[in-house]
C-alpha cells in the first residue's frame, strides 16, 4: 500500500517507514522538521536501500497537503505528526494545540476529499489520565488529561471518534502508545532528542556516553517496588511492527478500533537503570531527587487485543532495548547532527 506518513522523519515515524518498506510498503513522508533531522531519510536508505519520497511542509498547510494528495493518491495514513514536550505544553498550550489538533483536522479534511478511508493514529496511553488501577485496558474511561499534549491526544482521540460514528466507511485505528525507547539494531537510528532530555531512557544514554553528569531520579518513596516509577517501556521497533499489523487489519474494513501497544510489564526507574549499566557494562550515575509534577507511581497496559485481534505483540525485552538505545549513542553521540 502506499502510505501518507506524517511525522516520518521523527523518532517513531522512521522506525515505522523502515518497517513498512520491509514489509512491501511505499511510505511517503510528510514532514516540517520541527523537531527532526534531515539525515533520516539517508539513514533509512542505508537500512532498506530505498529513500522514501519526503515532503517538507507543516500538515496544517491545506493548500500543499491537498496537492501531495492529489499527487500521491495515498491507500492509507500513518499521522505521527506532532509536538510531544509535556513541559513545554504547560509552558505554551496554544501552540500545541493549534500544531498537534490543527495539523489532525487539516488531514482529515483533505482525506476526505480525496476519499482516503483508513488512517491509524498516534495516540498515547496519557489519555487514561492517572490510573485507577493497571494494567490499563482499551475499555477503560478516557481520563482528565493531567497536561495540555495529553489534552491534544484526548481531542484528536474525539475527533476521529465523531468522524468514524458520522462515516461509518471510515476504518481508524487509535494506537494508544506506552513507553517506546530503543533504537534500531543497526545503530542508525534512535531517539535524537533536542536540548535535555525529558524522557528516562535518552537521559540515561547520553549519561551513559558523557554528555550529562548524572540522571536524577524523579522520587523514590512511590507505592511501587523499589519506590521508583514504573513504566511500560516497549521497543520502538515492536512499536513499529504494531503499524504494520494494524495496517494489515485496516484493509478488512472495521470502523473505530482502539489498541494499547506496550509490553504489559511494569519496569521500575531503578532496575531500567541497573539493567542499563549491566548489560552495557558501563557506569550510570545517578542521584535521587523528588517526585516530578504531573508523574503517577504505576503504569502499564493489558495488551491482550492487540494479539488478540491484530495478531502482534511485543518480542522485545528490557535488556534488548537497553542495548540498542546504548549502540546508537554510542554511534552517533550527538544524534542525527554532526
Ligand atoms: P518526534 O518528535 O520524534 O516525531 C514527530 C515528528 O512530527 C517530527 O519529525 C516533527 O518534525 C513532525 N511534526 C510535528 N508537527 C508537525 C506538523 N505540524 N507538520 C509536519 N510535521 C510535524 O516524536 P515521536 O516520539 O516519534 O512521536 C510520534 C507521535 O507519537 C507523536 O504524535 C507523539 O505525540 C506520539 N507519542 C509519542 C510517545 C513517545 O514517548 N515518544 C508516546 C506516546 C505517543
Ligand atoms: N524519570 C526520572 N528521571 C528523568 C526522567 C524520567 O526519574 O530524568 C522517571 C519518571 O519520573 C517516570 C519514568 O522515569 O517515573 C518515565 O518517565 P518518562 O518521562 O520517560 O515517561 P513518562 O511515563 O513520564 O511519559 C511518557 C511520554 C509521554 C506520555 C506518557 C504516557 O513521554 O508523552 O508516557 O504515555 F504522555
Amino acid at each position: 500500500m502506499k502510505i501518507c506518513v506524517t511525522g516520518g522523519m521523527g523518532y517513531i515515524g522512521s522506525h515505522t517507514c523502515v518497517e513498512l518498506i520491509k514489509t512491501g510498503h511505499t511510505p511517503v513522508i510528510i514532514d516540517n522538521l520541527v523537531n527532526s533531522n534531515k539525515e533520516v531519510l539517508n539513514r533509512i536508505q542505508k537500512i532498506t536501500g530505498v529513500k522514501p519520497a519526503f515532503y517538507e511542509f507543516d500538515v496544517r498547510d491545506e493548500a500543499k497537503l491537498d496537492a501531495c494528495f492529489a499527487s500521491e493518491k495515498f491507500d492509507a495514513v500513518i499521522h505521527f505528526a506532532g509536538l510531544k514536550a509535556v513541559g513545554e505544553s504547560v509552558e505554551k498550550p496554544k501552540l500545541y494545540f493549534d500544531n498537534n489538533v490543527g495539523s489532525s483536522k487539516t488531514l482529515i479534511k483533505v482525506m476526505k476529499k480525496y476519499q482516503v478511508k483508513n488512517i491509524i493514529f498516534s495516540s498515547s496511553a496519557t489519555v487514561y489520565g492517572t490510573p485507577k488501577h493497571v494494567p490499563l485496558l482499551e475499555t477503560d474511561p478516557i481520563g482528565q488529561a493531567t497536561n495540555p499534549y495529553g489534552q491534544t491526544k484526548i481531542e484528536i482521540e474525539k475527533l476521529l471518534m465523531a468522524e468514524a460514528k458520522q462515516d461509518p466507511s471510515m476504518n481508524i485505528v487509535l494506537l494508544r502508545y506506552f513507553n517506546p525507547v530503543g533504537a534500531h539494531q543497526s545503530g542508525l537510528m534512535g531517539e535524537d532528542p533536542w536540548g535535555t532530555p525529558n524522557n528516562l531512557m535518552p537521559y540515561i544514554t547520553q549519561t551513559a556516553v558523557g554528555r550529562r553528569k548524572e540522571l536524577t531520579i524523579f522520587g523514590k518513596d512511590y507505592p511501587t517496588k523499589d519506590g521508583t516509577g514504573v513504566r511500560d517501556y516497549i521497543h520502538v521497533v515492536d512499536l513499529a511492527l504494531g503499524h504494520v499489523a494494524a495496517l494489515k487489519a485496516i484493509k478488512e474494513k472495521w470502523g473505530l478500533k482502539i489498541y494499547n501497544l506496550g509490553t504489559g510489564k511494569g519496569t521500575s526507574v531503578l532496575e531500567l537503570v541497573t539493567t542499563f549499566a549491566r548489560v552495557n557494562n558501563v557506569k550510570v550515575n545517578y542521584q535521587f531527587g523528588p517526585r516530578r509534577a504531573g508523574d503517577v507511581a504505576e503504569n502499564y497496559a493489558d495488551v491482550k487485543l492487540a494479539k488478540k485481534e491484530l495478531g502482534w505483540s511485543a518480542l522485545y525485552t528490557i535488556e534488548d532495548m537497553c542495548k540498542d538505545a546504548y549502540h546508537w549513542q554510542k554511534l552517533n553521540p550527538n544524534g542525527y547532527a554532526q
